[in-house]
This record gives structure tokens, C-alpha cells and sequence, in this order.
């Protein structure tokens, strides 16, 4: 996909992003836009074949793809460093991969095992995804750390209990980070969509992304509008970009209002429009 905006107005212009679960969905979306913006794209992730597609259709001259499972330290130390080697350093990070785990509604059904492989992915992968880009942006003093949690990590019961057990961690995390790397100019804020239709959202509901987008505008606050990958994607931008230069330790609620409302008391659910 050749960039056609013009280099003045690219928000991300001389910027390097390495983007983990990159391949596909949101990180890939996001990958698209960073590289249309004007940044260097790295994308990590463990899906090889079609990693590389993405490559393909952003272009090989601003991106390249490394295959990083986030779950093994060494595989993220390397992503990072392949990053700084090859663009010279990293400004942003987006810790994004993650994993929806089984759908298993009762707490008595669920697995030990299962639980703690959400947490290995869609937590410990995150820490170690702040760890070692925190290594690189604090000899430049710079640079914008953004992870993607999720609704989950604001109202109990859209996901299973590992799900949201994560997607909370995910903001204490990245509270504590901002805490620690605010002294050296590095910014740590995280985003938590709604959902959308992606692969890890239609698998875990069973359906297709018609079938899904239906459901999901069915619950939606806001109305009228689909919530799409674009949508997540261009709030990472905003995070990436000097657009937020002040903004730090911030949970971004990607909802349409989604999480503020309960349903059932609700004074303008029957109000004429
Ligand atoms: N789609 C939604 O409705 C929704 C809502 C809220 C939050 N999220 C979060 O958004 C993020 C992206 O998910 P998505 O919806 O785009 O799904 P997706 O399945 O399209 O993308 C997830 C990507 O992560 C990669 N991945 C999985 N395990 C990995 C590992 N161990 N190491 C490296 N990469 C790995 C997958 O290969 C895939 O490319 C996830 O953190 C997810 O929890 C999604």
C-alpha cells in the first residue's frame, strides 16, 4: 500500500512504532495507518504467512516483520532490538497481541492452565513488552508506550474471568509505568476497546463479522455508527503522536459510552426522537 499523504501532514513522520499481534485486526489496521502517517513499521507477531502479506501490501521500504511470540522474553528483546538496529531507535511501542482464551462462561469450567495462558499472553506479554522498550526510549529520554486492554477493563462480564482479570492488570501496569518513566519523557497509556470485528472477537463468539457487528451495535450506547478496527487504530495514533505530548498513564475508552450506561435505569431509553 504506497502512503499518499503528503509528508507535510503525516503526524508520524520520522517516527519508528514496532507493534506486537500486528498481523491481523487491530494491530494490523494500526500498522497501516502508522505507516500512511509517515512512521517506520515494524510488525511483531506469530502469525509468519501472513505477517509478511501485511509487509507486502504496506511496502518493504518503511516495514519489515519479525516473528515474536510475546509470551518468551528473549523473542521480545529481540523484536526490539532488530527494531533499533534497523531504524535506528524506537519511539513507539503498541502491545497489542493478545488472545481471547476459551469461552467458557462458569468459573467451575474453567482451566487453571487456560487462565494462566491469557495472563502469559495478554499480561506478562505486555510487561516485558514495557521492559525492554523502556530499555530503548530511556537513553533518548522520549518516546510513547500504548497497550491495548479493553472494556473488559472497566465493566465485569463482557469476557471470560481471565480475559477481564488481564485486561485490568493491563491498566495497573500501565498506571505504574507511566509512574516510573515520566522521569525520562516516555509516555505509557493503553487503549480499551469496545468490540470489534476481528479474529479474536468472532472466534470467541462463534460468528461471522456481519453476525458480530450486529450483535454488537444491538448493545451499543451509540448508535448509528459501526465500531471498526479504524476506530482503535486511530486512537494508538493519537497516543503515538505529539498530539498527546502531555497525556500519560491514561486508560482511552474506545466505546461509544458503552461502559458509562446501565441499561436497565436508564431516564432516556424511551425519550422521542
Ligand atoms: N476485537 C475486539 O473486540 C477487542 C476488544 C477489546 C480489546 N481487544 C484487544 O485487541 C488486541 C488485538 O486483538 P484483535 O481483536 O485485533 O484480534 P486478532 O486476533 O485480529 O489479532 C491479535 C493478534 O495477536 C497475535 N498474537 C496472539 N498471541 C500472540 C503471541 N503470543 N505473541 C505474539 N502475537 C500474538 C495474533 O497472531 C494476532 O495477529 C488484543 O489485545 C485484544 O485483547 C480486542
Amino acid at each position: 500500500m504506497a502512503s499518499s499523504s503528503p509528508a507535510v501532514n503525516r503526524r508520524l513522520e520520522g517516527k519508528v512504532a514496532l507493534i506486537t499481534g500486528g498481523a491481523s485486526g487491530i494491530g494490523k489496521r494500526t500498522a497501516e495507518i502508522f505507516a500512511e502517517q509517515g512512521a517506520k513499521v515494524v510488525i511483531a507477531d506469530i502469525q509468519d504467512e501472513v505477517g509478511h502479506s501485511v509487509v507486502e501490501s504496506i511496502g518493504a521500504s518503511t516495514c519489515f516483520y519479525v516473528h515474536c511470540d510475546v509470551t518468551d522474553e528473549n523473542q521480545v528483546k529481540n523484536a526490539v532490538d532488530k527494531t533499533v538496529e534497523t531504524y535506528g531507535k524506537l519511539d513507539i511501542m503498541f502491545n497489542n497481541a493478545g488472545i481471547g482464551g476459551p469461552n467458557n462462561a462458569r468459573i467451575i469450567d474453567n482451566d487453571k492452565a487456560d487462565f494462566e495462558r491469557v495472563l502469559s499472553v495478554n499480561v506478562t506479554g505486555v510487561f516485558v513488552g514495557i521492559k525492554h522498550a523502556a530499555q530503548a526510549m530511556i537513553p533518548a529520554r522520549t518516546g510513547s508506550i500504548i497497550s491495548t486492554s479493553s472494556v473488559s477493563s472497566y465493566v465485569g462480564g463482557a469476557a471470560s474471568h481471565a480475559y477481564t482479570c488481564a485486561k485490568h492488570a493491563v491498566v495497573g501496569l500501565t498506571k505504574n509505568a507511566a509512574v516510573e518513566l515520566g522521569q525520562f519523557g516516555i509516555r505509557v497509556n493503553c487503549l480499551s476497546p469496545y468490540g470489534c470485528a476481528t479474529p479474536l472477537a468472532t472466534q470467541f463468539i462463534g460468528c461471522d463479522d456481519h453476525v458480530f457487528e450486529n450483535v454488537m451495535s444491538g448493545f451499543a450506547n451509540l448508535k448509528g455508527v459501526t465500531f471498526k478496527t479504524d476506530d482503535v487504530a486511530n486512537a494508538a495514533l493519537f497516543f503515538a503522536s505529539d498530539d498527546s505530548k502531555y497525556i500519560s498513564g491514561h486508560n482511552l475508552l474506545i466505546d461509544g459510552g458503552f461502559s458509562i450506561v446501565n441499561p436497565s435505569f436508564n431516564m432516556f431509553q424511551y425519550s422521542e426522537s
